[in-house]
């Protein structure tokens, strides 16, 4: 059974996986068809006076295109240690050019609040609503190392996504 958590929760779980092989990163595609993509940045903290989890996404990502268009995203958490095929593909292959939920054998769950799905092999879920995007501009980087080391002189540097946190909970018996 599901089990609500405060969304400031559960960061060990949240920061244990994007450190290691990822979480999954679920928005709906212009034709409406959920993208899970593998992240392993992201933050949650309080923006605008709202519980909020920040992905940052860079330009060429199929993920990226359908961020813009989209109104809501989830973050799905493995248990740890868990799904790592899974995540490698959806870290490695492009929803551009396949059905990444089906190629890894993930199941597509409807979300409580928003209209893209969660993962239901996963352990913990949060749904968010879009608030705002802004691109991370070439000039602004103040650390040149970065530029270099993510080949951001080409101009494809990362943008962030600002979702509104709206649910967060456990899905003990989903987990694998
Ligand atoms: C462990 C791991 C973490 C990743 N983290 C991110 C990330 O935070 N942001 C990002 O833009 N890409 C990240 N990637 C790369 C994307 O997941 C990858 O390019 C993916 O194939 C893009 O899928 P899409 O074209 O369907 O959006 C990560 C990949 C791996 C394997």
């Amino acid at each position: 059974m599901d089990q609500d958590f405060v969304w400031k929760d559960e960061t060990d779980l949240l920061w244990g996986a994007l450190s290691s092989g990822g979480a999954f990163l679920v928005v709906l595609d212009p034709h409406g068809k959920p993208n899970p993509m593998t992240i392993g940045w992201g933050q949650i903290g309080i923006v605008w006076s709202r519980p909020a989890f920040t992905v940052l996404v860079r330009q060429n990502r199929y993920t990226y295109e359908c961020l813009r268009a989209a109104e809501s995203f989830t973050v799905s958490v493995p248990a740890p240690g868990k799904l790592k095929d899974e995540l490698f593909l959806c870290g490695t292959k492009s929803g551009r050019s396949l059905d990444k939920f089906r190629a890894a054998g993930l199941t597509p769950r409807a979300a409580r609040l928003v209209h893209t799905p969660i993962v239901a092999e996963c352990l913990a879920h949060y749904e968010c609503r879009l608030l705002a995007r802004t691109l991370v501009a070439l000039p602004d980087v103040a650390d040149p190392e970065i530029v270099d080391r993510f080949s951001y002189t080409d101009g494809n540097t990362h943008a962030a996504f600002f979702g509104e946190i709206l649910a967060t909970y456990t899905t003990p018996n989903s987990a694998t």
